[in-house]
């Protein structure tokens, strides 16, 4: 009997060639349908991951792909809105930190430097970026390290006044006020340290605490010297009448001193606080000195002192008020006639600078060492305080002269050889249609 040699009948071949490209077509259907959004998919949330934006949140797909893209296409939106705003606060942080005059130093836990500002970098005049290195290596100060490491231990807010000393000698000493706060971060701890340079203040309450001071000990010598005579006038009320004479006339002297030490006090402190208003006009020169020089004349008489005019012709007119003009002159003259000796002679001369005019009161007097010539416009410096003092000298006088002439957009300055003589020149703005004439004239008009 023949045998039938093929396993199965040609028709369950054929139901099986049937069924396998059904399951072939099935599995291209379910890798079309499924597998290539799903690769798809995966590339987006790669892109998504490393911090792209896909190109499109298009899946093509059944309709649950369709939800899950519309869900990732909203998770992409909130990352870039996240992203952006962190960007906005970071470069408003930025903004801050660099605006700021004050120095900020941002320190982790290990005291290594995370962030500065660019005021902490000019305060310390740092040339290297520091971030990556220690306080102590950046900085190179003992006090700020001890300062991050006190706020760190107490895990509190810390302030103190740090004092740094020049490197040159000449220059002051500057201070800083550091306030250092502990600051927490993701589970870690850091200190922002912040540093305002005080320097300025503290040289003001130095200034403040001197004047007061300078102010002390100048009201105390004639306050002193009325105590004592009027001591002895109740002791003895029989004093013979000469030597009452005598009392009274240093009594009257030391009152006049006293009245001339209010009067520059608060001359200066007007001054100084610009509260007084200028009332400026034209002056020509030669008439205002030759008034001035009238007024000294007894003065300059009794010490042989010849008053010389040495203005060149044709001087155009200043711009000042003539009665501050006048203090700035009488002080100039003042101290030639003081510091000089018997039977010299004082200058007054004059030339036009561009817009300024330039006046010099020359002595040939006792002459300023040179360590003191730089102070003698500040308030209260004598070069010789006794014998200034002796002489009525209140060491306001080239203070107030400095002042007015600043009053007037001008400057000071002094030169002097010692044992030669003095000239103390002083600038002050022409006449305004003076001006124009000086201006130099412009090639195109
Ligand atoms: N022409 C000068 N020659 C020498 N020394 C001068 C001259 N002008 C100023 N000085 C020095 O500068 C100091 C300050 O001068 P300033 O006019 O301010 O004070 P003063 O003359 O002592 O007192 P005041 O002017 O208040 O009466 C003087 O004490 C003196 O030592
Ligand atoms: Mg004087």
């Amino acid at each position: 009997m023949p045998v039938d040699s093929t396993p199965f009948p040609p028709l369950t071949l054929a139901l099986l060639a049937g069924a396998g490209l059904a399951a072939a077509g099935l599995f291209a259907f379910v890798r079309h349908r499924w597998t290539a959004p799903a690769r798809r998919l995966e590339e987006m949330l790669a892109e998504l991951s490393a911090g792209r934006v896909p190109r499109s949140f298009i899946l093509p797909g059944p309709p649950a792909f369709i939800r899950i893209a519309g869900q990732v296409e909203k998770i992409a939106a909130r990352q870039d809105r996240l992203l952006e705003q962190a960007r906005r606060e970071e470069y408003s942080l930025r903004a801050i930190l660099r605006s700021m005059t004050e120095g900020v130093l941002v320190v982790d836990a290990n005291h290594v430097v995370r962030e500065v500002n660019e005021a902490f970098l000019r305060q310390f005049a740092l040339r290297t970026n520091p971030i990556g290195r220690t306080v102590l290596e950046a900085v190179r100060i003992a006090a700020v390290e001890e300062a991050i490491v006190e706020t760190f231990r107490s895990g509190q807010a810390h302030e103190r006044e740090i004092t740094l000393s020049p490197a040159n000698p000449d220059e002051p000493p500057r201070h800083f006020d550091v306030s250092a706060m502990p600051v927490r971060r993701a589970g870690t701890e850091d200190v922002v340290a912040v540093f305002h340079d005080i320097s300025r203040l503290k040289q003001l309450e130095d200034v403040r605490r001197e004047f007061v001071a300078n102010v002390s000990h100048e009201l105390r010598t004639p306050l002193s010297i009325f105590r004592g005579y009027v001591e002895t006038l109740i002791d003895q009320p029989h004093v013979p009448p000469a030597e009452l004479q005598r009392i009274l006339a240093t009594m009257l002297r030391h009152s006049q001193r006293l009245n001339a030490l209010v009067d520059d006090l608060l001359m200066l402190a007007r001054l100084e606080s610009r509260r007084i208003a200028l009332d400026a006009v034209a002056v020509r020169l030669e008439p205002f000195l030759g008034r001035i020089a009238g007024d000294l004349k007894m003065k300059l008489a009794d010490k042989q002192l010849t008053l010389v005019l040495a203005l060149p012709e044709g001087l155009p007119p200043l711009e000042a008020d003539p009665f501050r003009l006048e203090q700035v002159i009488y002080n100039l003259l003042d101290n030639a006639i003081k510091y000089s000796e018997p039977d010299g002679r004082i200058t007054i001369s004059a030339e036009v600078a561009g817009p300024m005019m330039r006046l010099h009161v020359t002595d040939h007097g006792k002459g300023i060492p040179p360590a003191d010539l730089p102070h003698i416009f500040e308030r209260f410096y004598r070069v010789d305080k006794a014998r200034s003092r002796d002489q009525g000298g209140t060491g306001l006088g080239l203070s107030i002269v400095k002042h007015i002439v600043q009053l007037h957009g001008g400057e000071v300055a002094a030169e002097s050889q010692l044992n030669h003589g003095t000239t103390i020149t002083v600038a002050l703005p022409l006449a305004e249609e003076e001006k124009e004439k000086e201006a130099p004239q412009n090639p195109t008009s």
